[in-house]
């Protein structure tokens, strides 16, 4: 499946690997709706999609707000139906024992690490289906059992249970869901590792897929 003029929606477009990959998807041709909380971050990524040869439109959004989201997704169809879906947005907080750890870090972590992902396949999904074809990607990663890290780490393990439930969902319709696992990544988040830039490509890849490719995989990128 080619980019060219497809609409594809990025959560966290506005830092990091999210920017990356709607940089490139612009440079492929697409049509990038870049959505994240900071307003001035998007627009900036929206701006360098445009350089890049693609459309890019800016949509400010919480994915952890259900308000927010619908406002979010009603606004990015302006431009058209979404047909790529990249929950990208994640946090991680410093490392704590879990003991330590405050409520309110837990429920942010997880309201952002996986409320956020079932909230935008819940308000894009029932349009996809109804065409009958589309691509969603979640951002997962390697880390799943790191000491001190247990909110995030839940939080991905759940995100890749998400991924491959709602991938039996879809058993039979044209709409492929997977998750990946990227390496260390030099971002807001995290200091040092590959540039968000080297790894764009794999992941794109699988926004990508021909119809009948497999779904509900988890998909380490190197
Ligand atoms: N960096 C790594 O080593 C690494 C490795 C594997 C996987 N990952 C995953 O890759 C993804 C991207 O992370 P990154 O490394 O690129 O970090 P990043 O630069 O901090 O990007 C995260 C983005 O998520 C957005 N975001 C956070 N909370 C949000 C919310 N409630 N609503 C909407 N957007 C929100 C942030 O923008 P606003 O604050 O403006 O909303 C930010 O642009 C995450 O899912 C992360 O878990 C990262």
């Amino acid at each position: 499946m080619d980019l060219k003029n497809k609409i594809i929606l990025i959560t966290g477009a506005g830092s990091g690997l999210g920017k990356a990959l709607a940089v490139a998807a612009g440079q492929a041709g697409a049509k990038v709706i870049c959505a994240g909380r900071r307003k001035e971050r998007i627009q900036q990524t929206a701006d360098e999609v445009i350089k890049a040869g693609g459309v890019g439109t800016a949509v400010q959004m919480d994915v952890t707000d259900p308000k927010s989201v619908e406002k979010g997704v009603k606004e990015a169809e302006k431009t058209g139906s979404i047909e790529i879906l990249i929950n990208n947005a994640g946090i991680i907080t410093g490392l704590k024992a879990v003991q330590e750890l405050p409520i309110e870090e837990w429920d942010k972590i997880m309201a952002t690490n996986v409320r956020g992902p079932y909230l935008l396949i819940r308000a894009i999904l029932p349009g996809m289906i109804q065409r009958g074809v589309g691509r969603i990607v979640n951002i997962s990663a390697p880390i799943k059992h790191l000491p001190k890290a247990s909110a995030y780490c839940a939080s991905k393990c759940a995100l890749d249970s998400l991924t491959k439930a709602v991938g039996y969902e879809l058993k039979g319709v044209d709409v492929i869901i997977n998750a990946v696992e990227p390496p260390f990544l030099d971002t807001e988040m995290h200091k040092g590792g590959k540039r968000p830039e080297e790894v764009v490509g794999q992941i794109l890849e699988l926004a990508a897929l021909e119809s009948g490719s497999q779904s509900g995989r988890i998909v380490k990128i190197t």
